[in-house]
């Protein structure tokens, strides 16, 4: 089946769509193989077509999209248009009427909000009263993340969006769930019936999910003040990690399925007592090997930020499956490289079979699921190490993704597919937002923060909130 879409992108000229959304655009619209395409593109400035014509090659080149891959999205109609009061979108709509007529497009409009967080409602309240919202196609609202900066302005942009769009039409991004190894969490747990069967509190001991950057705030300090780790990361992607890990498994595999046992976990999380929670803010140091600025220090963070670059958290899911095993959850900027992990610990056998004396409690199975990067999955076991007596060592059982995987399409490029063809299951539903920050906003005016050096894996402090065994976060 063809397809002809009309992309109308706000923020089209924004550090995401030309790292992002333009790249992978160009390759979902040649994979998919659709017939045709307009993008236009909308920002709040004054800007020529020939302008943004420029600003997208100038994208398409730096992220070495395929020529063939570029000619055939360049080939589209393209053009840009500025937004300002509520005429401007009447005016927008009659440009994207105009263009449709032109190039002969069903209509099936695409309306990507990669705006700031602050502009999203007055974005939804211009687009409702315009002609935009309805073409003679489908009409998708794709709204990035982090959605809402609170629990109140969540309901709030949720109730906005909801006045003039159905949920069906609503695609919350968090790019984390279009990845690759994220995407493999369900198959991971629902068909191996070895770790299906122990995925609960009677096998397991401990969760660990970290995501850790190198990066500090990356020219992007004005947006990473105001929202700080616990909206950017912890309130979106560690807590999707988190509903994918201890979700129960739905009863068929069909987005809304899913999207209620996701929230069904969000509702069984304790609320968090402060005591369980860590935050941290980076101070200077080294990352291999070269000196970085403190946060307080980098360009653009306003003097006296209370913003957190880092967050450590216990969690406790109140339900059948997990009650009594502890979730920790850890991200920060700046810790000693990147990585997203999740680390899974088995409880170890009841009694000590083998060396009864010094320390006979033996090892745990410890399953390693890598997101990013080196992504893949290890198993370590226990094996009687060659020789007399029976000394006990630990092996990985380890899979990389490299080794399997030819090259996993980019994790915009799953995502916009699915929009295309009207797959919500990797997408977040507003109960799901809400139930999310209903669990974060006692965090957001918190300012008892510690100083880590970059470099480092966090403030020391965080250790403290492991209660099982090793005691300490696992190394990154
Ligand atoms: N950058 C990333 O890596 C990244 C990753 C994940 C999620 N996101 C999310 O993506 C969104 C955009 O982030 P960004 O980093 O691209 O921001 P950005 O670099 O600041 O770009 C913002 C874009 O929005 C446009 N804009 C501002 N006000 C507007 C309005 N009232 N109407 C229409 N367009 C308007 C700007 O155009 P003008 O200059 O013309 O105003 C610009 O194109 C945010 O929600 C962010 O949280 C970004």
């Amino acid at each position: 089946m063809t397809k002809a879409v009309t992309f109308v992108i706000f923020g089209a000229t924004g550090h995401l769509s030309r790292t992002k959304l333009i790249p992978s655009l160009a390759k979902v619209i040649a994979r998919e193989d659709l017939s045709a395409h307009a993008v236009i593109g909308v920002g709040s400035r004054d800007r020529s077509s020939e302008d943004f014509m420029a600003l997208v090659k100038a994208s398409l080149s730096t992220a070495q999209v395929d020529t063939e891959v570029s000619e055939r999205f360049l080939s589209g109609s393209f053009s840009y248009h500025a937004v300002s009061d509520e005429r401007s979108y009447d005016d927008l709509a009659s440009h994207v009427e105009r263009i449709e007529a032109a190039e002969a497009l069903p209509a099936n409009r695409l309306l990507y909000l990669a705006v700031p967080p602050s502009k999203l409602d007055a974005t939804v309240v211009g687009i409702a009263a315009s002609g935009l919202k309805s073409g003679k196609g489908w009409t998708r609202l794709v709204v990035e993340k982090p959605f809402g900066t609170d629990l109140a302005s969540a309901v709030r942009s949720n109730d906005i969006i909801h006045a003039t769009f159905a949920e069906d039409q609503v695609y919350r991004i968090d790019h984390f769930l279009g990845k690759e190894t994220v995407r493999n969490l369900l198959v991971f747990r629902f068909t191996n019936s070895l770790f299906e069967q122990t995925w609960n509190r009677r096998h397991i001991e401990s969760v660990e999910i970290t995501v850790a950057e190198s990066l500090g705030v990356d020219g992007r300090a004005a947006y990473f003040d105001e929202s700080g780790t616990v909206r950017d990361m912890l309130q979106n992607h560690l807590t999707q990690i988190l509903t994918l890990i201890a979700m129960e498994p739905p009863a068929v595999m069909d987005a809304a399925s899913i999207h209620s046992e996701k929230v069904k976990v969000l509702s069984a999380v304790r609320p968090i007592p402060a005591d369980d929670v860590v935050l941290g803010r980076y101070g200077s140091g080294s990352i291999g090997g070269e000196s970085v600025a403190g946060y307080l220090d980098e360009p653009g963070v306003s003097d006296g930020s209370l913003t957190p670059t880092f967050v450590a958290a216990r969690m406790n899911i109140d339900n059948w499956r997990w009650h009594g095993v502890p979730f920790y959850l850890r991200t920060g900027k700046r810790m000693s490289r990147r990585t997203s992990l999740v680390t899974v610990r088995y409880l170890r056998p009841p009694i000590c079979l083998f060396h009864r004396e010094g320390d006979c409690r033996g090892h745990q199975n410890v399953l390693t699921l890598r997101l990013q990067p080196d992504e893949g999955f290890e198993l370590l076991i226990d094996v009687k190490q060659p020789g007399p007596g029976a000394m006990i060592g630990q092996i990985p059982l380890a899979v990389s993704y490299d080794d399997i995987l030819e090259s996993a399409p980019d994790a915009y490029e799953t995502l916009l597919a699915d929009v295309i063809w009207g797959d919500q299951t990797l997408f977040v539903r507003s109960d799901e937002v809400e139930a999310a920050w209903k669990l974060y906003d006692p965090l957001l005016d918190r300012s008892d923060i510690h100083t880590y050096p970059a470099g480092s894996n966090g403030p020391e402090s965080a250790d403290r909130l492991i209660v099982t065994e090793p005691g300490v976060w696992t190394a990154i």
